[in-house]
């Protein structure tokens, strides 16, 4: 037996740091062990890298640099945190993983999804998330969300900063990758409430948990 790898997606200001917490609660409330963690990030070495990926200082970073940055960051995550929790039965809760990687480098930016493949099999061999939650969210929702966020956090970030086509872009490939994996992938309707989103949380995640433990 092994853990279950479930990953929360969405663009900006779809709520995920926020349902974070949530989520963990409701697995929790199952008596199974989860840890949580995020990408790009999760390691002492994965969070220098997220460093660089987010600060807006970096503007002259061109596209396979920031591929190529994302997947080192995930091989460290991988190895050091991902791979020794689920062997160890515990479940991972992860705020992003490389579908993100599919909407914003691939979407966004613009790389063949062929390529990002590619490393996703490289990196990653046969590990694929069981479960991912998508909060999908309008672009303008989110972004608006982040603007008030914003002035508790500072300055906005390399990819907060991109233009609302870019993150339509994100949100499409989200959408279609959605339905490309229709077993991986639940949408959330994320303009709802805060109520609401965790009313379809706690709906999706106990008809999972249900499915996948014997208790
Ligand atoms: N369902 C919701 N309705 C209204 N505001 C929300 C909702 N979910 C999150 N927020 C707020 O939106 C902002 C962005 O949420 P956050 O969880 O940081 O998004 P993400 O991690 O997806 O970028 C925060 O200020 C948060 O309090
Ligand atoms: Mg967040």
């Amino acid at each position: 037996m092994s853990g279950k790898f479930i990953t929360l997606e969405g663009g900006e200001g779809a709520g995920k740091s926020t349902a974070l917490a949530f989520i963990a609660q409701e697995i929790r409330n199952h008596g199974i062990e989860l840890i949580l963690t995020r990408e790009p990030g999760g390691t002492p070495l994965g969070e220098k890298l997220r460093e660089l990926l987010l600060d807006y200082k970096n503007d002259l970073m061109c596209d396979d640099t920031e591929l190529l940055l994302m997947f080192a960051a995930r091989a460290q995550h991988l190895a050091q945190v991902i791979e020794p929790a689920l062997q160890s039965d515990q479940w991972v809760l992860c705020d992003r993983f490389t579908d993100a990687t599919y909407a914003y480098q691939g979407g966004g930016r613009g790389i063949d999804l062929q390529r990002i493949a590619q490393l996703e099999q490289w990196v990653q061999g046969d590990r694929r998330p069981d479960l991912t939650l998508l909060l999908d969210v309008p672009v303008e929702i989110g972004l608006h969300r982040i603007t008030t966020r914003q002035e508790t956090q500072g300055q906005r970030d390399r990819f907060e900063r991109e233009r609302s086509s870019f993150f339509d872009k994100v949100r499409q490939t989200y959408l279609g990758r959605a339905r490309q994996y229709p077993q991986q992938y639940r949408i959330i309707d994320a303009s709802q409430s805060l109520d609401a989103v965790q009313q379809q949380l706690q709906q999706v995640l106990s008809a999972y948990i249900n499915q996948n433990t014997f208790t």
